[in-house]
């Protein structure tokens, strides 16, 4: 199979050329990002500070790097990303598969957001992609094993919105101890009703979170804060965070909270996590919450307990299907019982917005943009969803001389044999090298190397049947 082209490894002379412009060929870069020297120091401490200054790598002049960002990426992300020197060209929405598959052949890099599909289809005409970011929280949309075999790296970013999910759950805790959603479709539909009679403050009441990951410990925090006693579950021993106690099983959780919230993944074994079991064991008048994954909670059981007065109220956040836009889609025809549910007192529905807030938005920017840049310009992995994480500290400018040579490769027997027969001459400063599944990624650093062992060391890699990619940093 003919590897697909890389951009250096289609022309590597003329991308060469450009960017080895301090050391061997002075002021052929056109970077705004610079590839020079430091200008000389008079001060022999400056220049001593300077010689351990980072390197900035460049794969070649940075304006070729062509990005695309669909779906109105946070103007953060896009910014850090022309900051760079890039072409950055972005849309609002998404665009329909034809127009993406014409548009995703010029490009490099692409951002996307939930809504644009990377399908095998549309990979295949990705013959210049380097990488794709996922500017929000799930990758299902890419075909991600495509991607890695053919050496497109993956980034998102997991965690930047915990805090908003934890903040919304805060929220929901009051709301539903007072009954302000009830209260207030009533006064919405005119109707004056002042209830005292099951409405509690939430101080001195018992929390129980199951999963103590980044959200589920920020809300512990948080509920402590207002007076709240905190316990919670996790398959792991976590530190408590404050005073809050992790208890040794769901039961036991189940059994002393006032208040239950579900921050775990979708697991296999969190599939129906809360069924009619675990809700007959939770307290008479106790209240559950779930943001995390659609598939946790046994939604018809739950709305059996909410009418039998066994559970006092609830929110729910995710739904085993979600609608793919914004419309009247939450009915019978999305998941059978969506009328039921809707039906029932003191209970918050709400369309999958944990983590929807504008600081969310842009600590996903941010994230997401650097893990772009760190891969485009030092190939470094820490942080993808779909190759092995690997990284080399960076080069300084005390070493003009050296290039990163990168290896995506399949993952067979003997393959580091051949690459390092093929490094044999040269001077290998530092390497590392690590496999995910098939894949497999090898950095090397190679000192006192001429544009013409460039050329040799790439050749050589590409002739090897392991070679998925080839590229080289300088
Ligand atoms: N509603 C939203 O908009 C929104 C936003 C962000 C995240 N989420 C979801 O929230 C959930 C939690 O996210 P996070 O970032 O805190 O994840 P995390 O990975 O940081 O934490 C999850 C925790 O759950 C624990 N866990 C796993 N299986 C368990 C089990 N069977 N019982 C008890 N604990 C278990 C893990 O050990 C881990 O500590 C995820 O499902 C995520 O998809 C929802």
């Amino acid at each position: 199979m003919t590897p697909p082209r890389d951009i250096e490894a289609s022309a590597p002379v003329a991308t060469a050329r450009k960017s080895v412009s301090y050391s061997w060929e002075q002021n052929l870069s056109t970077s705004p990002n610079t590839f020079q020297s430091p200008p000389p120091s008079s001060s022999w401490v400056a220049h001593l500070a300077q010689r351990d200054a980072p390197k900035l790598l460049k794969p070649f002049n940075t304006q070729d790097i062509k990005i695309l960002l669909l779906e109105n990426v946070n103007e953060t992300g896009r910014d850090i990303l022309t900051q760079q020197g890039y072409q950055v060209e972005s849309f609002k929405s998404s665009l329909p598969e034809d127009e993406l598959i014409k548009k995703i052949r010029e490009v490099h890099v692409i951002g996307i957001r939930s809504k644009t599909k990377l399908s095998k289809k549309v990979l295949q005409a990705a013959k210049n992609l380097l990488v794709v970011g996922c500017f929000c929280i799930g990758t299902n949309q890419v075909d991600l094993d495509y991607a890695a075999t053919h050496g497109i790296a993956v980034f998102n970013s997991p965690f930047a919105n915990s805090r908003s999910v934890a903040e919304l759950v805060i929220a929901e805790i009051i709301t539903l101890a007072r009954q302000l959603g009830d209260r207030s479709n009533e006064m919405h539909r005119g109707t004056w009703n002042k209830v005292s009679t099951k409405c509690w403050e939430i101080r001195g009441k018992t929390l129980g979170i199951v999963g103590y990951g980044h959200i589920g410990s920020q809300l512990s925090v948080l509920a402590e804060a207002m007076g709240m006693n905190v316990i919670y579950y996790d398959v792991v021993t976590l530190m408590a965070l404050g005073t809050a106690r992790q208890v040794g099983s769901l039961e036991e959780l189940l059994d002393q909270a006032d208040f239950v919230t579900l921050h775990v993944p979708d697991l296999p074994e969190t599939r129906g996590l809360i069924s009619t079991t675990q809700l007959d064991l939770m307290k008479t008048g106790s209240y559950l919450i779930n943001a995390s994954r659609g598939s946790v909670v046994d939604i018809p059981a739950l709305v059996q307990a909410m009418r039998s007065g066994k559970i006092a109220g609830a929110a729910l956040d995710v739904y085993p299907n979600e609608p793919a836009g914004n419309g009247d889609y939450f009915n019978n025809s999305l998941n059978h019982w969506a009328e039921d549910l809707r039906s029932v007192n003191n209970i918050i529905l709400t369309p999958h917005i944990g983590g929807s807030t504008e600081e969310a938005q842009r600590a996903i920017g941010v994230e997401v943009a650097e893990a772009l840049i760190r891969y485009i310009n030092q190939g470094i992995t820490v942080g993808s969803v779909n190759l092995p994480e690997a990284q080399l500290r960076s080069l300084t400018l005390d070493e003009p001389n050296h290039a990163r040579v990168i290896y995506v490769h399949r993952n067979v027997p003997g393959v580091l044999r051949k690459v390092n027969e093929i490094f044999g001459d040269h001077n290998v400063d530092k390497q590392i090298s690590d496999s995910r599944g098939d894949v497999a990624y090898l950095m090397a650093d190679i000192s006192n190397v001429q544009l013409q062992h460039i050329k040799e060391i790439i050749g050589g890699l590409e002739s090897l049947s392991s070679c998925i990619r080839t590229r080289v940093l300088y």
